[in-house]
Order: C-alpha cells, then sequence, then structure tokens
C-alpha cells in the first residue's frame, strides 16, 4: 500500500471544482431565470467530479497544476451533467432520481430539461475556449476542443447512447456491448485525462500512455456502475437501482454475470495501472483514482 491519501486529494480537489463551476455556471438572478435555475440544479447538486478530478490529475502527471485546466475540467463536468440530465428523460432511461435529487426533467419538465442540457453542453465549449488565457501554447486549444467534441459526439458519448437505447431489450453480443460503454463512459473520461496532460504540456508519450490509461479505466468506470445498479441501493447511489433490469439493458453482469463482471474490471484497471507507470512518483493520485474505480460503492 502506498501511502497516498486519496480521501483528501478527492476533498480539497472537488472544493476546487466546485468553487469554478460556481464561479462559470450564469447566475439564477439572470434572465431567463428558468434554465439558469436548472442548469445549476444538477450540477450544484455534487457528484463525485470524477471527470474534472481526471483533467486535473492529468495536467499534474505531467508537472502541471489545476489552475492550468481548471476551465477545461469545468466543461468536462458540464458535458457529463448534460449527458446525466438527458440520459434521465422519460424518452431515454426515464429515471426519477439522480444526484440524491429528483431528476431535472421531473423539476423543471422535458423541454427545460433538455434545453438545460443544451446549455451545458453549449457553454462547455466556451470555456475550453477561455482556457487559451491560461497555457503556454494556445495552439493546443485547437486540438482539445476537437478531442472533447469527439469524445462528446457520434463517434464518442453520444454514438455509445445510440447503440444502448437500441439494444434494450435485445441479446447483443459482448462486442457490442463493450462497444456500448466504451462510448458512452468511456469517451469522456479517456479524454478527460487527455487533454489534461495535453494543456499542462506532457510530451507524445506520455499522452499515449495517459489516453489508453483512460480508456481502460472508463470502461471500468461503467462496468462497475452497471454492477452498482445491481448490488446498490437509493441511498447509497444517489438515483434508483434495479433502472437497467427495468429497461432490459443490455449490461456486464446481465452478459458476463457478476463474479466475471468484477474480474474483468480488476483486470482492466491493472492493465491500467501499468502503463500509468511512465509517470513515476506522480503516478501516485492516478493509481490510487484507479483503484477508487472499482472499489467505490456509488
Ligand atoms: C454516472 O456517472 C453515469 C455514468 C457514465 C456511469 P457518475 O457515476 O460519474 O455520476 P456522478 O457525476 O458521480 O453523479
Ligand atoms: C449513462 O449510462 C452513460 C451516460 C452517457 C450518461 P447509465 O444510463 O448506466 O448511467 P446511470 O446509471 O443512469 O447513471
Ligand atoms: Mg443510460
Ligand atoms: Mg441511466
Ligand atoms: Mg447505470
Amino acid at each position: 500500500m502506498s501511502g497516498f491519501d486519496l480521501q483528501a486529494y478527492l476533498a480539497e480537489r472537488r472544493a476546487l471544482v466546485d468553487t469554478a463551476l460556481e464561479r462559470h455556471l450564469p447566475s439564477e438572478a439572470a434572465p431567463p431565470l428558468t434554465i439558469h435555475r436548472a442548469m445549476r440544479y444538477s450540477v450544484m447538486a455534487g457528484g463525485k467530479r470524477l471527470r474534472p478530478i481526471l483533467v486535473i490529475a492529468g495536467a499534474e502527471a505531467v508537472g502541471g497544476a489545476a489552475t492550468m485546466v481548471m476551465p477545461t475540467a469545468c466543461a468536462l463536468e458540464m458535458i457529463h451533467t448534460y449527458s446525466l440530465i438527458h440520459d434521465d428523460l422519460p424518452a431515454m432511461d426515464d429515471d426519477d432520481y439522480r444526484r440524491g435529487r429528483l431528476t431535472n426533467h421531473k423539476v423543471f419538465g422535458d423541454a427545460i430539461a433538455i434545453l438545460a442540457g443544451d446549455a451545458l453542453l453549449t457553454l462547455a465549449f466556451r470555456l475550453i475556449a477561455d482556457n487559451a488565457d491560461l497555457v503556454s501554447d494556445p495552439r493546443v486549444i485547437r486540438d482539445v476542443v476537437a478531442e472533447i467534441a469527439d469524445a462528446a459526439g457520434t463517434i464518442g458519448m453520444v454514438g455509445g447512447q445510440v447503440v444502448d437505447i437500441e439494444s434494450e431489450g435485445k441479446a447483443i453480443s459482448a462486442e457490442t456491448l463493450e462497444y456500448i460503454h466504451r462510448h458512452k463512459t468511456a469517451a469522456l473520461i479517456r479524454a478527460s485525462l487527455r487533454v489534461g496532460a495535453r494543456l499542462a504540456g506532457g510530451d507524445a508519450k506520455a499522452v499515449a500512455a495517459i489516453t489508453e490509461a483512460g480508456s481502460d479505466l472508463g470502461l471500468a468506470f461503467q462496468i462497475v456502475d452497471d454492477i452498482l445498479d445491481v448490488e446498490g441501493s437509493l441511498e447509497e447511489l444517489g438515483k434508483t437501482a434495479g433502472s437497467d433490469e427495468r429497461k432490459q439493458k443490455a449490461t456486464y453482469p446481465g452478459i458476463h454475470g457478476r463474479e466475471a463482471s468484477r474480474r474483468q474490471a480488476k483486470m482492466l484497471i491493472d492493465r491500467a495501472k501499468e502503463r500509468l507507470g511512465v509517470f513515476g512518483q506522480r503516478s501516485a493520485p492516478l493509481l490510487a483514482l484507479a483503484d477508487y474505480v472499482v472499489e467505490r460503492k456509488s
């Protein structure tokens, strides 16, 4: 065991991220009031802040600091929150609870929930543009915009969500299931680590290693999400357990069983940790975050 204090690391970075999000979100007093209230309702409900913390950890792994990447870290959290608001809509997973409160559409209605998601996605790209002022080589922003757009779009998260929806109630192959999970979830997690390292000036070798690790970490994250949907509770998860069974979703425990799914997640995490070895001393937070992905209960 390393002596790394993950809980303290997470708490410190969550606080930084929350302060920055608070600053970057439009005020509830600014018109149109409803949409700004709806955006804040879901973003400020909390959540683990995994993606912005991975942006920061990616920067730190190559010797950078949180301040250099904070607008982009907030952007990733906004894109993630938009994906959750839309994922919960009646037309998609039809869920009533998220982050310990009623889902966005339950409070604001479907139309405003859709628009709040749209607005968060749009604001995210505005924040990435603002990050140009904080990096030594602003040309890197061009690549960061492209990579985050790809990770969020039809060759990334949206693509995975499409196949997830189209696979409801069907027997699909293990390959298709891996496609769904690598796209709907791993793409944004991979991009978070990657752009963190890129913005902080990481070299090609470092960026390649962190990208590969991010993809495995992201797949393991969604496998554990599937397991927690079976094993967890509303109190622990802040969202309704058993949602996948109800919607007849294709999941890892559904196709491979719980035991084999856990083993698979563990194998992916071990492989990710091996790749993170290139960061030497600086890999401690990432190694601890990797273990957290499989050990978490929420
Ligand atoms: C939930 O993500 C949706 C998935 C991609 C599995 P998180 O488990 O990171 O949700 P929050 O951000 O902590 O609420
Ligand atoms: C969601 O997967 C992935 C997203 C892109 C939002 P899930 O549908 O399993 O996420 P939860 O369980 O509702 O958080
Ligand atoms: Mg879903
Ligand atoms: Mg869902
Ligand atoms: Mg789930």
